[in-house]
């Protein structure tokens, strides 16, 4: 259970993430690459502390709404927390496993919502089995949903000397390196976007699944 590690000093995560200096970037591709329109609703699967919520709250504006799904009830305090702080109110946060994820998890009142599209960062190579939390996660996709998943890589080229590094960040999140999730999009995918950024170390793709 690899969202087990993810339980403990969760109140230092966003500080000890690397996030402005180095995973920001991949989210704001990922995000852009999708596409979202006003309206829409976006699952953020892998959520953690909701890093990535301003800037989808941003894409499907007041009208669309954010559920974010964690596994770990310790991320999602944090993350419903940044909600509340920033009167985000179509914003909501789901605990359940990815792996075993449902309509019924998104449920409200036994009404569940339609979704849009599908996004998740650096989450998905700390999962293990990604491919078939995407599968779950398709079932519950309208037809011609987008989806955009960031994650990491090592580093490529000039900026290989930075692999050391690189691998350092994915094993102290628990990460598998080699896990490069994006690839199930680009294999099952039409009108796929990708990015790369930070010397090839995190890519990110976005898609449309029929
Ligand atoms: C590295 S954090 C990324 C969090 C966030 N997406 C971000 O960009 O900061 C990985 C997250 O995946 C969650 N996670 C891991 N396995 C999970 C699973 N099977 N189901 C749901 N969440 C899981 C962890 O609890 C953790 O919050």
């Amino acid at each position: 259970m690899a969202w087990k590690k993810y339980r403990f000093g969760t109140q230092f995560y966003d500080a000890l993430s690397g996030e402005w200096a180095v995973y920001r970037s991949g989210r704001v591709a990922g995000i852009a690459l999708m596409g979202l329109n006003a309206g829409d609703t976006v699952v953020d699967i892998g959520c953690g502390t909701g890093l990535s919520f301003e800037l989808l709250v941003d894409a499907v504006g007041p009208t669309g709404q954010v559920i974010g799904v964690d596994a770990s009830a310790q991320m999602l305090q944090v993350a419903a927390k940044r909600a509340v702080r920033n009167g985000w109110s179509n914003v909501r946060v789901v605990q359940a496993d990815a792996t075993q994820l449902s309509a019924a998890d998104l449920a409200i009142d036994g009404s569940v919502p339609r979704v849009d599209a599908l996004f998740s960062a650096y989450a998905l190579s700390v999962m293990g089995n990604h491919s078939t939390v995407l599968a779950r996660a398709q079932r519950l996709l309208a037809p011609g949903g987008r989806v955009g998943i960031v994650d990491m890589q090592r580093p490529v080229g000039a900026a290989k000397i930075f692999t050391p590094l690189a691998r350092l960040a994915c094993r102290m999140g628990g990460a598998d390196i080699e896990a490069h999730p994006w690839e199930w999009l680009i294999q099952r995918a039409e009108n796929v976007t990708q990015l790369s950024r930070r010397g090839g170390h995190i890519q990110a793709v976005a898609g449309t699944l029929k």
